[in-house]
């Protein structure tokens, strides 16, 4: 079966994270994001990946080429101007010869795919999609399903008295080439907002596949700190790197620590290839520092992910943020809890954000 992966969106709810990087090539424990997906295609023995690129498409095959060093053999298909989720689709592959799975690029679960296309073909489906619960239905577009698993309909964002059910799109699905062929060529088509309901509208067999466990996808600032969070916790499927061990600090290649560094309340701290960490920092929680970076001494982090190449000052306190490639934070910082600063960013001694 051959796989494509959707990489092409502007990833603006991310921002500013994405304004130089791709959503999908973003590190999640120091990892791009991507490499989960691969590992998931290549668990269930796909090797064939085209990846849909529009959004600085060239930082895609700069990173991963033919796909040797991922064990895939990669293509990349390029839209002049993103076409939405369908539109995407089609110009990548146009009628496929066969079934075609489809993930977008910006979710982590660990589906599993042999079960999820078995279902497909038992339910003679034209396409099906992998479904997720929620916790609070009205903030999603739900996918209502009956006992077979036939999807029956689409609910967007519906207040407490519509609400049939918690399962929504997980960003996972099969086609069959009859499916994609309503797809228009060469135009903006969302398969959100327009195949789905026009296959359901044309009363086309279109089944959902609930997965079990973890599911998340990483298109907020929120999320993304909580997706690498969940990494270190050991709550999500996401592959660490290979690092040693002491006690709760992972130490990637390279990385070093002064005297009196501790780790703290539950938890891992994951310390990037080449970073450098001051005497007595503390780490508490869930903690990643990519690689290159530099932790001054007596710095205080709790929950938090500090991109590649970063510093942070000497006394800095910082809890649940992300401070972004390159970055410097001063000396005797204080950072809360929601701070994203973009890559490059400089904060003065004693600030506070
Ligand atoms: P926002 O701008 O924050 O909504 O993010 P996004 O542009 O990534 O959109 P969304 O989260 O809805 O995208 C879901 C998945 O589809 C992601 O993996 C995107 O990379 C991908 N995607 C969205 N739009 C396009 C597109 O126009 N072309 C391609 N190739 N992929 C897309």
């Amino acid at each position: 079966m051959q796989a494509l992966i959707l990489t092409g969106g502007l990833g603006t709810r991310l921002r500013p994270f994405t304004l130089d990087t791709p959503k999908p090539l973003l590190p999640v424990a120091n990892r791009p994001f991507l490499l989960h997906q691969f590992d998931l295609l290549r668990r269930h023995g796909i090797r064939k990946v085209t990846l849909a690129t529009a959004y600085r498409p060239e930082t895609f095959r700069r990173m991963f080429a033919g796909g040797a060093r991922v064990g895939l053999d990669l293509r990349y298909a390029r839209e002049k101007t993103p076409l939405g989720t369908g539109g995407a689709v089609r110009n990548a592959v146009g009628t496929p010869a066969g079934t075609l799975l489809v993930l977008n690029g910006d979710v982590l679960h660990d589906l599993d795919l042999r079960a999820f296309l078995a279902r497909h073909r038992n339910a003679h489906a034209e396409a099906s999609i992998a479904l997720t619960r929620v916790q609070d239905p009205t903030l999603y577009g739900l996918v209502d399903t009956d006992g077979s698993g036939r999807i029956r309909r689409f609910l967007e964002k519906p207040s407490q008295d519509e609400i049939t059910c918690d399962t929504i799109n997980a960003g996972a699905y099969l086609f069959e080439p009859s499916a994609l062929d309503l797809i228009p060529a060469g135009v903006p088509y969302s398969l959100e907002r327009g195949l789905f309901p026009r296959l359901l509208q044309e009363g086309r067999r279109m089944h959902g596949f609930l997965l079990d466990g973890y599911w998340t996808d990483i298109g907020t600032v929120d999320k993304y700190l909580q997706v690498n969070l969940d990494a270190l916790s050991g709550a999500s499927p996401l592959a660490l790197p290979k690092a040693g061990q002491r006690g709760a600090l992972l130490l990637e290649k390279g990385a070093r620590l002064g005297k009196g560094v501790t780790h703290e309340e539950g938890g891992r701290t994951l310390l990037g290839a080449g970073c450098k960490i001051g005497e007595g920092v503390r780490f508490l929680g869930s903690v990643c520092v990519g690689a290159h970076s530099r932790i001054g001494r007596g710095a205080l982090l709790r929950d938090c992910v500090i991109l590649e190449g970063a510093t942070v000052g000497e006394g800095a306190r910082l809890e649940r943020c992300i401070i972004g490639r390159g970055s410097r934070v001063g000396a005797d910082c204080t950072v809360g809890p929601g701070t994203a600063l973009g890559a490059g960013s400089s904060v003065s001694d004693f600030s506070r954000l």
